[in-house]
């Protein structure tokens, strides 16, 4: 796996309440092998202290333009000199501005005036200020400067409000700290990943539904397109938020997902890969009622009638613009690796990715887990990917599906 081994990150923290994820993104680059240096603004440091900057980083947290130390030991031009990538995270309307417009006015704006380096922006703030035509301006001006932005997302904000501004993940950002330094071996491609459950009502207020948490579905989604390709995820109702830069379509039922599954091949008739990463409930109540279903004194019990729900998968391995690899997913709870080799042919996809969700495997530490234990079930057999972070198993995928779409892009090519 890619790792940040001998990178140096300069990594800017400005004012916002979103600055207490870029903690978890100092963790994040560390864990992968990088080197983290910051610098936390007058704003920023509102949110998160230096000392917790520091302890995590493991280094001086630069902080004050004027100060004496700081610049005989690590003077402005140096910060941005010793460093191969700069991420602002979160950079604010404010500090957007004062780049757009040249300006340095503290160590932050100064430092990035004087940079020499390629700069990430991971922007954050309130819907209204991200939607004024001054911050799309700025915006514009940097991009137009080559600078790269990862996020925001849509979402609800600390403000109490809703919309688009939320910072992307610190696992977002990550994936676009990457791209920045590894081959983006996925470029030009497209895909489509269904993830989570899917919930199918019994009245207005019940339904029925499953543990899906739509992790490893997200993850997916995230890793294809940090590899560079074009990715739309239709998901049922998660506790997630959307992945930076993947155009994230919300559903409900089974027959929502399909809908929006079709309609994005039809949208896309050329698209490349499909994952089917959704729990899918198999069936649904043939008679969903309108009016809430009512216990009353005496009365049996209600019946439940159920019909079969459309099997996602199968309708896409089998469309007539059928994407050049279908992957699906087997959670099963016996005979694992029998069931899943049965399902390639019974669903007609390419790869199957099973993972035991029994009780002797704790189906509670699968369903919401952040690990997982997957077997990659092919034409060619099975290879045991052994227990990792869902993380870790969507890079790999991504790795897998680019090298097997290169290599037959190159059998055809010799045919
Ligand atoms: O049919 P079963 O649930 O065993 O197969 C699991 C695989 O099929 C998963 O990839 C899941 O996303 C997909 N599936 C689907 N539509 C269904 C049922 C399952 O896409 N109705």
């Amino acid at each position: 796996m890619q790792t940040l081994e001998n990178k140096s990150i300069l990594l800017i923290i400005s004012g916002g309440i979103a600055a207490y994820k870029s903690l978890e993104l100092i963790r994040l680059i560390r864990k992968s092998g990088g080197n983290v240096r910051c610098i936390l603004t007058k704003g920023g440091e509102q949110f998160v202290t230096p000392l917790s900057v520091s302890a995590l980083s493991e280094q001086h947290v630069y902080t004050d333009l004027w100060s004496l130390k700081d610049e005989t030991e690590m003077g402005h031009i140096r910060l941005s000199r010793e460093a191969d990538l700069i991420v602002i995270a979160p950079a604010s309307a404010n500090l957007l501005a004062q780049m757009a417009n040249g300006l340095a006015q503290d160590l932050a704006s100064t430092t990035l005036l004087a940079a020499d380096k390629p700069i990430l922006i991971a922007p954050a703030m309130n819907h209204q200020m991200w939607d004024n035509p001054a911050t799309q301006k700025n915006l514009k001006t940097l991009e137009t400067r080559g600078i790269k932005q990862v996020g925001p997302t849509k979402g609800d904000m600390a403000c109490g409000e809703h919309g688009m501004g939320r910072m992307a993940e610190p696992e977002d950002i990550m994936n676009a700290i990457n791209s920045f330094f590894f081959e983006r071996p996925l470029s030009g491609y497209s895909a489509l990943i269904s993830s989570g459950p899917t919930v199918e009502p019994l009245d207005p207020g019940r339904f029925i539904g499953n543990r899906s948490s739509g992790k490893q579905g997200r993850a997916i989604a995230a890793a294809l397109s940090s590899a560079g390709a074009n990715v739309t995820l239709v998901t049922g109702p998660v506790a997630l938020t959307d992945p930076a830069g993947v155009n994230t379509i919300h559903v409900e039922t089974a027959t929502q997902m399909l809908a929006a599954c079709e309609s994005a091949i039809e949208t896309d008739p050329k698209l490349d890969i499909a994952i089917c990463a959704a729990a899918v409930s198999d069936w649904r109540a043939k008679d969903a009622q309108d009016q809430k279903i009512k216990k009353r004194d005496g009365e049996t019990a209600p019946t439940i009638s159920f019909t079969e729900n459309p099997d996602i998968l199968r309708a896409i391995a089998n469309h007539k613009h059928r994407p050049t690899l279908v992957v699906g997913f087997a959670a099963e709870t016996e005979n694992l690796l029998d069931n899943a080799k049965a399902k390639l042919s019974r669903k007609g996809c390419d790869w199957v990715l099973a993972n035991d969700v029994s009780a002797a495997q704790d189906n509670q530490k699968v369903f919401g887990a952040d690990e997982n234990h997957v077997y990659l079930i092919n034409e060619n057999g099975v290879d045991d990917w052994g227990k990792s972070s869902k993380t870790a198993i969507a890079i790999k995928l991504a790795e897998h599906i680019a090298q097997h779409l290169q290599q037959d892009e190159q059998k055809h090519a010799a045919e």
